[in-house]
């Protein structure tokens, strides 16, 4: 039956055209920028294990299915549950699923881009070889000197965001897909000589123990104000969080760009292409930088910074290192888009279909949404960055005084998006295709029969994807409630 459906905003040209840009809306900021600085922040190696296993066991399941519903329902992923949930008999709520997606996404967008402004930021510094035996407090004082200025973000911003929209405006066959077919070897090829030079460093070793030996206790076990030591779940949620958001997954990013696919492409395969790629960037990421890391006596724990510190002082001390860190931010920039496009394609498809507007009509009116939403990060490290701006913030007595800390609007936004919305909406997907879709259906629709590749998917997707992501949010919200 879905053979007769076609898509109105077009189709990939074949089944390469649709890995290179899925992969280019999995690998993105998440994989070089957030991968290694959660790592950091979580302990190293038991956390990696974590997310490795979210990824095996729930976001490939998941990904499977959300692209099989994509193509099946051909539309935006509002339209496509509401069309699929008619089609199998069930309630047209289904829908509902489709717009928590296009809000996560939509607020993705807003500080994704923002993120993306400091890697267009580095990209002109390192064109102007301003690395050149950088210091490791040089490295410090030049990100804090840029993320405090508000002005500065605000223009990268605004350049990245007006980016992202000239290219969504025009459209799959035009814009996306074109975007990302150089991009990926390249990116792999610069991430390679880092490593490289990481392993001359002398700490290579280290940075791998650090990365691949799992510690639960240094996962597991925060301290708090006063420096003791208790049990959290939390950074298990934010490596299943992590996996989704790798993947770009559970907010109809990748559904969209399944509903472009072509009848005949093999979805499994693909899929599994996808999370290879994108498994590879994070790790290769990962591990060319915590050696540097170490090298320079930094923290692994320091936060969204940590790639911004720790890479300008290996670009700085390597021979031609002015051309390679241009061309690496270069690449993070390309990166960076080629993901956010996917962030706001769910929403741009919804006013096509539904509101009559151009793409261009609806790529703009979106970017200046998100645009606007962006100003609340930009501002939540600076002006906005003290503790009566933030939110669940605690409070102790320490030695030194009183003590406040909480989440910034930024981390809020983060959270709430990457480790509650996407594995939210993966849960529901799972559910969806797993328990709701008639199994003639999802057998159809993904083309490998009934054997045994069928089956441990079919497994996965309905007992060992939801259970996990249930357990994780159930562990996490008990620990929030002590
Ligand atoms: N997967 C992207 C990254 O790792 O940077 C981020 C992302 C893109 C998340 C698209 C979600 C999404 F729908």
């Amino acid at each position: 039956m879905s053979e007769l459906r076609d898509s109105i905003h077009g189709q990939w040209s074949g089944r390469w055209a649709f890995i290179l840009a899925a992969t280019g809306s999995a690998v993105g900021l998440g994989n070089i920028w957030k991968f290694p600085y959660i790592t950091g922040d979580n302990g190293g190696g038991a956390f990696v294990l974590v997310y490795l296993l979210c990824i095996l066991l729930i976001g490939l399941p998941i990904m499977v299915a959300e692209v099989m519903l994509g193509r099946r329902g051909r539309r935006s992923p509002i339209n496509t549950m509401y069309h699929l949930a008619k089609e199998e008999g069930r309630l047209p709520t289904w829908r509902l699923l489709g717009w928590m997606g296009v809000v996560a996404g939509f607020l993705i967008l807003s500080y994704y881009a923002v993120v993306a402004g400091w890697a267009l930021a580095y990209l002109s510094r390192a064109f102007g070889g301003g690395f050149e035996g950088i210091t490791p407090d040089q490295a410090e004082g030049m990100f804090v000197g840029l993320i405090s200025d508000p002005e500065r973000l605000l223009a990268w911003h605004t350049i990245f965001m007006v980016m992202t929209m000239v290219i969504v405006a025009r459209g799959v066959r035009g814009g996306l897909e074109r975007a990302v077919r150089f991009l990926m070897p390249a990116l792999l090829v610069l991430l390679l000589i880092l490593l490289g030079y990481a392993m001359n460093t002398g700490y290579f070793a280290e940075g791998m123990r650090f990365m691949f030996q799992p510690d639960f206790h240094a996962l597991l076990y925060r301290p708090d104000e006063l420096g003791i030591m208790h049990f959290t779940w939390a950074p298990v949620m934010v490596a299943l969080g992590h996996a989704f958001f790798t993947l770009s997954l559970g907010m109809g990013a990748i559904m969209i760009y399944g509903s472009y696919l072509p009848k005949q492409s093999s979805i499994v395969k693909t899929t599994g292409t996808i999370a290879l790629m994108d498994t590879a960037v994070a790790l290769l990421a990962g591990m060319a930088i915590f050696p540097i890391v170490f090298a320079n006596g930094l923290e692994p724990g320091q936060g969204p910074g940590l790639i911004f510190q720790t890479l300008p002082l290996a670009f700085g001390a390597m021979p031609g290192g002015a051309i390679f860190a241009t061309l690496f931010f270069l690449l993070l920039v390309f990166a960076a888009w080629s993901s956010a496009i996917s962030l706001i394609e769910p929403l741009v498809a919804w006013l096509v279909e539904r509101k009559g507007l151009t793409r261009t009509a609806a790529a703009v009116w979106s970017g200046l949404g998100a645009w606007l939403l962006g100003l609340v990060t930009i501002f939540s490290f600076n002006i906005w960055s003290s503790p009566e701006y933030q939110f669940f913030v605690r409070c102790a007595d320490t030695e030194a005084g009183e003590e406040c800390s909480g989440m910034t609007a930024f981390a809020v936004l983060d959270y709430l998006t990457a480790n509650i919305m996407l594995p939210l909406g993966g849960l529901f997907i799972a559910i969806f295709a797993g328990w709701r879709m008639r199994r003639a259906s999802s057998v159809d629709e993904l083309g490998v029969g009934d054997g045994w590749l069928y089956r441990s998917w079919y497994l996965l997707l309905r007992y060992v994807a939801p259970l996990a992501v249930i357990i994780i949010f159930l562990n996490a919200i008990g620990v929030l409630a002590f």
